[in-house]
């Protein structure tokens, strides 16, 4: 299914400064400035371990979808999504 893929990665020197979650923020806003992804979802896709990602997904008000949960490779997936969006 097509969705916008929200993704964060940083070097280990800038974790823990707060920008992951800036970013993010940014990133969701310039979605949600854009009129024709108006009906697309977000979606940021992570390892179930990741506490870290977990962490910034929820502070961005993205919401646990495991209807969306998958594997890759062995690899397991869990997903987090918002509507682009928001009424
Ligand atoms: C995941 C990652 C992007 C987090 O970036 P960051 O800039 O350190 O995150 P922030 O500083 O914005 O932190 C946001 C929240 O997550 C928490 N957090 C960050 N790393 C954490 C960790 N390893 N374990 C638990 N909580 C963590 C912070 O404490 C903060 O929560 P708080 O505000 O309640 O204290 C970064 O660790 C990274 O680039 N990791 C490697 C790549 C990766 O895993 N990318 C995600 C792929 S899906």
């Amino acid at each position: 299914m097509p969705v916008i893929n929200l993704y964060w990665r940083l070097l280990p020197d800038y974790w823990g400064k707060g920008l992951a979650g800036d970013l993010g923020w940014h990133a969701l806003d310039i979605a949600r400035s854009v009129t024709h992804l108006a009906d697309e979802l977000i979606v940021a896709r992570m390892l179930p371990g990741n506490a870290g990602s977990v962490r910034v997904a929820e502070k961005l008000g993205l919401t646990r979808c495991s209807d969306l949960d998958g594997e890759a490779y062995g690899v397991r997936w869990i997903l987090y999504t918002a509507a682009v969006m928001v009424p």
